[in-house]
């Protein structure tokens, strides 16, 4: 139960964001009980919309599976309301304060949450007209923001310095929408609940850990916005650290979120800058059959250039867990599967007693389909004593098949409603990411690495596999394929 009642107002209300994830996500809360029936939520942004035209837009990405869901959905509705106005005038900001105190006159909210969904150019402007029309001494004030945080080390602290200036630590919710994934929530249960984990969980049992997101479809119609950032930025630095951060923190000293945080930050200073040799970028053309445009082919792309869509970098942790083992980071959109996973690759068994031996691996599949499966030896069932590489397999369809698996920003706007912070960013280990990302990211804006073509929808560039290998990964000589996924 959240310890306040809040208003809720959705900043970009108009926007892409606001219309596939905020809106959903508040609906899903709302249907399950987890939003309280008093609680008011206010769009707020540029565009002027009558409320017919509101309510398609945040409805739009709105799934309907049940009667129940059918159901709630006018009465969600009916706690929501639009106000169009600038992101800088005081004037629209006082008439937003008018709409919240009168809803609140009606629910008795005490608390406001305000939901930034802006691009990064009106995002000061609005925190500063909040905190000037629309923050009050007494009142509870959380302020959710979204990436990006900034473009390098330094536009980041220029960012938390301006935002900091205006409101609290405490009062504000960095979302990195992977930390609301159920298998990322789940890695610090695997990790610190099973002593059969725990205990070979470092350099002198594993070899590798690779953690890969791929992604089938390519920056269609958001090639302006992407191109200023390119992969490293929109999913490397953050979604694939946070994994990283888990997989490899020490255990906190309890699940409070400054002590889970204090060890995040932790393990991230123990990794130095990202070497330019550790990095393999790709950027992707046409596809083989000529059908999907390639990335320079989209007319909001400048020509020529040179912006990573694929990239592989290798990071170490140079502390006594992890010492000499490289966590090799891979992401990319156009290609040929939608999948994001950990793959922690053990040493190879000493001795001689057995030939043909794959390596162990603990496989942590994020999406879809999600799945914890061991690649383990295993007789070979009959007589003889051939090896044949089997698995202990979790698969959440078949161990969980009537759970349902909460979209992540519902699970994060639960918890910021709940004022726990422990899935949030926090600013120190933002500054810690940024100092690991800011070298390689500034010799690529200097365009002094060439992105490898690789064909839509193909692995990637070619090369991978070489880098991969390079960075310790062994491929097993026994063909294995995980019974679920073909394509594992
Ligand atoms: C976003 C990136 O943060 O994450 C997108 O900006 C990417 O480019 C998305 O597509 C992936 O999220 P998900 O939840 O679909 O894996």
């Amino acid at each position: 139960d959240a310890k306040h009642l809040y208003t809720i107002v959705v900043l970009g209300a108009s926007g892409d964001l606001a219309k596939k994830k905020t809106f959903p996500a508040l609906f899903g809360l709302f249907k399950n009980q987890y939003l309280n029936r008093k609680t008011h939520i206010i769009g707020y942004a540029r565009t002027k919309m009558d409320r017919a035209t509101f309510e398609g837009h945040i409805t739009k990405y709105i799934k309907l599976k049940t009667n129940e869901d059918k159901a709630a959905l006018p009465k969600f509705l009916e706690l929501c309301s639009y106000q169009d106005g600038q992101y800088d005038r005081d004037a629209d900001f006082q008439n937003l304060e008018k709409r919240m105190v009168e809803v609140e006159k009606s629910s008795g909210a005490t608390a406001r949450l305000f939901y930034m969904a802006l691009p990064p150019s009106v995002f000061i402007p609005v925190a500063t007209s909040l905190k000037k029309n629309n923050y009050k001494k007494g009142v509870v004030i959380r302020l959710i923001v979204e990436k990006p945080f900034g473009m390098d080390l330094e536009s980041s602290r220029q960012l938390a310095k301006e935002l900091g200036a205006l409101f609290s630590e405490d009062e504000i919710y960095r979302i990195d929408h992977y930390l609301g994934k159920e298998m990322v929530k789940n890695l610090m249960i695997l990790r610190f609940a099973n002593v059969i984990f725990g205990s070979v969980w470092n350099r002198h049992s594993i070899d590798n850990v690779q953690i890969t997101f791929k992604e089938k479809i390519g920056t269609e119609g958001r090639g302006g916005y992407f191109d200023e950032f390119g992969i490293i930025r929109d999913v490397m630095q953050n979604h694939l650290l946070q994994i990283l951060t888990l997989i490899a923190m020490e255990s906190p000293v309890s699940l409070q979120a400054e002590d889970v945080r204090d060890e995040k930050v932790k393990v991230l200073r123990f990794i130095p800058p990202i070497a330019k040799e550790d990095v393999l970028l790709g950027q992707y053309t046409k596809s083989a059959d000529g059908k999907e445009p390639g990335y320079l082919d989209d007319k909001t792309v400048p020509a020529g250039s040179k912006t990573p869509t694929y990239a592989a970098a290798t990071l170490y942790i140079h502390n006594e867990r992890w010492s000499g083992v490289p966590f090799v980071l891979k992401c990319g959109k156009a290609l040929d599967q939608q999948k994001t996973e950990i793959r922690i690759q053990f040493r190879d068994i000493p001795g001689n007693l057995f030939s043909n031996l794959a390596r162990n691996e603990i496989v942590i599949r994020v999406q879809p389909n999600e799945a914890v499966y061991v690649k383990m030896m295993n007789k070979e069932p009959g007589l003889g004593m051939k090896t044949i590489i089997s698995d202990l397999d979790l698969s959440y369809s078949s161990r969980f098949n009537d759970s349902v698996i909460p979209e992540a920003y519902e699970s994060l706007i639960l918890d910021s409603l709940n004022e726990d912070h422990s899935n949030f960013v926090r600013d120190d280990e933002l500054d810690a990411a940024w100092k690991i990302f800011t070298p390689i990211l500034k010799t690529i804006d200097r365009r002094e690495i060439d992105p490898v073509p690789y064909a839509y929808g193909s692995r990637g560039p070619a090369g991978v596999t070489d880098f991969v290998a390079k960075h310790g990964y062994k491929r097993s000589e026994q063909e294995y394929v995980w019974p679920q996924h073909s394509e594992a």
